[in-house]
């Protein structure tokens, strides 16, 4: 897949998530992801929680084997991710906020975070989501009251940005959000939000759209939307990833297939779009299985098995 957007994009990059569990064990996840992907973005492993399990305390290994791997097989990286409500460790979310005082020690906690973390990877990345999912709920325009919220105010996303930028002036900066992929009023906040972050002094390179699809009765991503999307960021002079696409469906139909294949195709058709990323690599490795081996919801990937499916086949024909 990556050598045929090669052709209809030179230097574009095909990219899917990864975790180094299978990576490490299964050499179907390894050949499939190689053979296919010209970039990764680790799934879980750079996640707060899972890098800094106390403060000052960092544990970078599962993230940096990913990241050997990628080295060796000539994958770019992309980092995630930085500020996320979602997986932050419990002692960040506990930080005091109340007194001006508190916030100005848990400033700095944040931002020395911020710099242990990018000035470890410095130079690795080529590019990092430094604000993940900054908004209320699935169909919110407001931000959510998070610590870096409360520490640094409704302008967190500049101070987080200044902060990489310090610890790495090379790494393009995306703010990353899902339910922003078609036109309306979350996709205006997420583009205010990016252009208010470089007015108040941030980085912020482009916007990551997620393009998870989650139904698709209710949520599809029509290409003539997603095309409109990418011209309304360019305008604004903003550059679009689209970072985590799946689409869920029970049956393999082949309005599934044809959903990745429209997504895929519109994005490397733009040069809007700078890179396409998918949210897994095979089946077996859904991010929707529960832990108890229950599938959610289904789902279809590119491969399962380590053979391609139907999506597969619809992407290999844009
Ligand atoms: C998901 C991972 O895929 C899961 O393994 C983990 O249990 C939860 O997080 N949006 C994001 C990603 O930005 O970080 C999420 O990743 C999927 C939704």
């Amino acid at each position: 897949l990556q050598a045929l957007a090669g052709r209809i994009r030179p230097g574009f990059r095909l990219g899917a998530a990864v975790a180094l569990g299978p990576l490490a064990s299964d050499p179907d996840y390894g050949r499939v992801l190689v053979g296919n992907f010209g970039a990764i973005t680790p799934e879980n492993a750079m996640k707060a929680q899972n890098i800094s399990p106390q403060q000052g305390v960092y544990t970078f290994g599962e993230a940096d084997a990913i990241l050997a791997v990628a080295e060796s097989k000539g994958l770019a990286v992309h980092g995630h991710t930085i500020a996320f409500t979602e997986a932050m460790p419990r002692w960040m979310q506990d930080l005091p906020a109340g007194t001006d005082a508190e916030r100005r020690s848990s400033a700095t906690a944040l931002l020395d975070y911020v710099s242990a973390v990018v000035t470890h990877f410095k130079g690795r990345l080529d590019s990092l989501d430094v604000v993940n999912e900054p908004f209320d709920t699935d169909q919110g325009t407001g931000l959510q009251e998070n610590i870096w919220y409360r520490v640094f105010g409704p302008g967190y996303p500049a101070a987080v940005s200044r902060a990489v930028y310090d610890a790495d002036p090379d790494v393009k900066q995306y703010i990353n959000e899902n339910g922003a992929d078609v036109p309306g009023p979350r996709q205006d906040a997420l583009l205010r939000l990016a252009l208010d972050t470089n007015a108040r002094g941030g980085h912020i390179y482009g916007v990551g759209l997620q393009a998870h699809v989650y139904n698709l009765e209710t949520d599809a991503i029509p290409a003539r939307d997603l095309a409109r999307t990418l011209r309304t960021f360019q305008d604004a002079g903003l550059l679009v990833r689209i970072s985590e696409n799946d689409v869920v469906d029970d049956d393999g139909t082949e309005a599934q297939a044809q959903q990745y294949a429209a997504v895929v195709e519109t994005c490397l058709r733009s040069s809007a779009c700078v890179s396409y990323t998918t949210w897994g690599v095979d089946n077996r490795y859904d991010w929707l299985i529960d832990d108890d081996g229950s599938l959610q919801q289904g789902h279809d990937y590119l491969f399962e098995n380590g053979q391609p499916t139907a999506p597969y086949h619809a992407v290999r024909k844009v």
